[in-house]
């Protein structure tokens, strides 16, 4: 029996999870983010927390309870925990991958073909009772999605998941990752590219990288600057990758022509040119995983990861193994 916190409203079903384990849970039961000293006073004397990817996790929590075990993160991406402190203090930290892959790969290309067709401005202009008569010469005449070239940035899993997508758009598939993945190249017939080359090359960049001392601030002035003038950019993946000042002028000076975020850079606030823009913009509050039944799956995976984690073994989703000691 050990004590878990979760620092967040979360589906009953987690919590009776942990509780037929054995465990005793406490919750914040509510959608506010602690401040840091509350949730250092609630974290006290337990074992295990289960956070989400707005709780920050740094040295200062992590020193404030040397009892702590497992950290599981109801994310697939951990950016916002200090894993080599958690690794340094044995504390195990776990994420809730795969689940969210194929839900984030629809809604991906939801944003896509939405920043493309200008779905979102369409259904203001109908509500607005703007829709007057059928022109040929229409105020939303968008671009197509059929048969161009997709980039995408990072073929992990759900990356791979949107160029199976887009298989069925006929679309051509650029690649970029620090490693070449020969089988999504043999599967999808993708083409592994220079960075460079992907910019130039696509019609639509999509961003499937973690979120990184290396990839932070990925997509900058620079970038925007050798994409294609008709380019869309799609950030479903962690809005810190882009440099969205730099992004709002390239759309301002038509570098590039549209942009579909779902995560942004000073989260949850939206960048406030950006949310000025309608023209192939589209934006949404970081819900590209949200799907009821996903969720779901994420929280119970969470559960999982503290329940073994909490004995002694090793949790399926522990991203610093190194602290089990061999
Ligand atoms: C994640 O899991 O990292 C997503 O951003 C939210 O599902």
């Amino acid at each position: 029996m050990a004590d878990v916190f979760i620092s967040r409203r979360i589906f009953r079903e987690t919590i009776e999870k942990l509780e037929e384990s054995g465990h005793r849970v406490e919750v914040n039961d509510s959608s506010r983010i602690l401040p840091k000293g509350e949730l250092i006073e609630k974290i006290k004397g337990k074992s295990g927390l289960i956070c989400l990817l707005n709780d920050k996790i740094d040295t200062e929590v992590l020193d404030s309870n040397r009892d702590l075990r497992v950290i599981s993160n109801v994310a697939v991406g951990y950016d916002n925990i200090d894993v080599g402190a958690a690794t340094e203090r044995g504390v195990m930290v776990t994420n809730t991958p795969g689940v969210l892959t194929e839900t984030t790969a629809d809604f991906t290309f939801a944003l896509l073909i939405s920043a493309a067709r200008r779905i979102p401005e369409a259904d203001r202009h109908s509500r607005k009772g703007e829709f007057e008569e059928w022109e040929l010469m229409q105020p939303h005449l968008g671009v197509d999605v059929y048969g161009k070239t997709l980039g995408i940035v990072g073929m992990g899993r759900i990356g791979r998941a949107v160029a199976r997508r887009s298989k069925g758009f006929g679309m051509r598939v650029l690649y970029h990752d620090a490693r070449r993945d020969e089988e999504a190249e043999g599967e999808l017939g993708a083409k592994f590219t220079s960075f460079d080359e992907l910019l130039r090359e696509s019609d639509f960049v999509s961003i499937h990288v973690p979120l990184t001392k290396e990839t932070k601030g990925m997509l900058g002035a620079k970038e925007f600057e050798k994409m294609k003038t008709s380019a869309i950019l799609v950030n479903a993946a962690r809005g810190g990758i882009v440099d969205e000042d730099a992004l709002v002028e390239a759309l301002k000076r038509g570098k590039i022509l549209g942009a579909a975020i779902d995560t942004h850079q000073m989260e949850p606030r939206v960048h406030p040119e950006l949310a000025k823009m309608e023209k192939h913009v589209v934006l949404a509050p970081h819900i590209a995983s949200a799907s009821r039944d996903t969720r779901l799956k994420m929280a119970l995976m969470a559960a999982e990861n503290i329940i073994v984690g909490l004995k002694g073994e090793r949790p399926p989703n522990l991203v610093n193994p190194e602290v089990i000691p061999k």
